[in-house]
C-alpha cells in the first residue's frame, strides 16, 4: 500500500507520522513545494522507526510526482493554514489554485488513486477536486467530520466527566464555525443518550465548543491544529488501505441524499478498500433538517466564489 501526502508541513507531517505508526503502509511519500523540506521531515520520521516500532518508509520529495506514481491514496494538505481570527472561507484564494494544480498532478501519475482532501476550505476544495477531475464520486473524500467529531467527543467527555471511550457522537454538515452540525439528540454514552446526564444548556455549550474547536486552537497556537487533524486522516487512510468498512462523517458529493445536489459536505460514509463504499442516510429531526439546510447554504457560498 503506497500512501501519498502532499504539503510537509504540521498536517501533512503529522499525518505521515500516524500513519507510519500504525504500521499498516509500506510506503508513504511526503511531498512539498519547499526544496528540501519533505525530504527533512522524512528523514526526521524515519529516525523515529526504530524508536516507535514501524516499518513503513517514508520518503520526501521536492514537488516530483514521478515519486508519488502508483499510489494508492493521495492526501492533500498542501496550502496555507489560517491564522487567528482568520475563518477557514478566506483561505480560499490562494489554496483554490494549489489544490487544483495538486490534484492534477496526482492524478496524471496514480490514475487510480483515491484523493482526501484536507486544504481549507475543505468542502469547497473537495468540490473543486471534482469539478476539476472527474474522478468518480467514491474516490473524492473531504476530511473534516472525522476531526469535528473527535473534537465533540472530547467536550462531551469532559461536560460528562468521563473517558472519551464511554463516548459517541458525530458532527455532520460542512466544516466550518457556523456550518457544522454536532448531532447531541444522537450522542451517547455506553448507549445512553448523553441528554439523560446533560442539561439542554450544558449541551448547547458542547455543542457551541464543538463548533469553534479550530479556532479555539488557531487562537492559541498562532496557527492551526496539527495533531488531532492528521490522526483524523490517518483513520480515514487506515480504513481505506485495510478495508475496515468503518463510519466517519466526511465530506462527499451528494446526488439526493439528505434533499442535497451538487454539493460536497459532511455525511456519515462507510470507507474501505473502494474509498466512499455507502452514504449513510440517517433521520434527521428538524431542527437538525434546518441546521443541514443553513450549513448547505454557507458551503454554497463558498463554492460560489470559485
Ligand atoms: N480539513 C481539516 O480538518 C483541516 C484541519 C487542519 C488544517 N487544515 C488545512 O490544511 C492545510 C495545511 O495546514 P498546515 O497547518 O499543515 O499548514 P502548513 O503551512 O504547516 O503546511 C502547508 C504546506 O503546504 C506546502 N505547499 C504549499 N503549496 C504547495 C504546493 N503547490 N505543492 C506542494 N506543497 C505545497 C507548504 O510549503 C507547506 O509546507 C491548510 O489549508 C489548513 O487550513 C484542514
Amino acid at each position: 500500500m503506497k500512501i501519498t501526502v502532499v504539503g510537509a508541513g504540521a498536517v501533512g507531517a503529522s499525518c505521515a507520522e500516524y500513519i507510519a505508526i500504525k504500521n499498516f503502509a509500506s510506503e508513504v511519500v511526503l511531498l512539498d513545494i519547499k526544496e528540501g523540506f519533505a525530504e527533512g521531515k522524512a528523514m526526521d520520521l524515519m529516525q523515529t522507526a526504530s524508536l516507535n516500532g514501524f516499518d513503513t518508509k517514508i520518503k520526501g520529495v521536492t514537488n516530483d510526482y514521478s515519486k508519488t506514481a502508483n499510489s494508492d491514496i493521495c492526501v492533500i494538505t498542501s496550502g496555507i493554514p489560517r491564522k487567528p481570527g482568520m475563518t477557514r472561507e478566506e483561505l480560499i484564494g490562494i489554496n483554490a489554485g494549489i489544490v487544483k494544480t495538486v490534484s492534477s498532478s496526482l492524478i496524471q501519475h496514480s490514475p487510480n488513486t483515491i484523493i482526501i482532501v484536507v486544504s481549507n476550505p475543505m468542502d469547497t476544495m473537495t468540490y473543486l477536486v471534482h469539478k476539476s477531475t472527474n474522478l468518480p464520486k467514491h474516490r473524492i473524500i473531504g476530511m473534516g467530520g472525522a476531526l469535528d467529531s473527535a473534537r465533540f467527543k472530547y467536550r462531551l467527555a469532559e461536560a460528562l466527566d468521563a473517558p472519551i471511550s464511554d463516548v459517541d457522537g458525530m458532527v455532520i454538515g460542512g466544516h466550518s464555525d457556523t456550518g457544522m452540525v454536532p448531532l447531541t439528540r444522537l450522542a451517547t454514552r455506553n448507549s445512553v443518550p448523553v441528554s439523560k446526564f446533560l442539561s439542554n444548556d450544558r449541551l448547547n455549550q458542547v455543542m457551541e465548543d464543538t463548533k469553534v474547536g479550530g479556532a479555539t486552537l488557531t487562537k492559541l497556537l498562532g496557527t492551526s491544529a496539527w495533531y488531532a487533524p492528521g490522526a483524523a486522516v490517518s483513520g480515514l487512510v487506515q480504513a481505506i488501505a485495510c478495508d475496515q468498512k468503518k463510519m466517519f462523517p466526511c465530506s462527499v458529493l451528494l446526488e439526493g441524499e439528505y434533499g442535497m445536489n451538487d454539493i460536497c459536505i459532511g455525511a456519515p460514509v462507510i470507507l474501505g478498500r473502494n474509498g466512499i463504499e455507502k452514504i449513510v442516510e440517517i433521520e434527521l429531526n428538524d431542527a437538525e433538517k434546518a441546521h443541514m439546510v443553513e450549513s448547505a447554504k454557507g458551503v454554497r457560498a463558498t463554492n460560489d466564489l470559485l
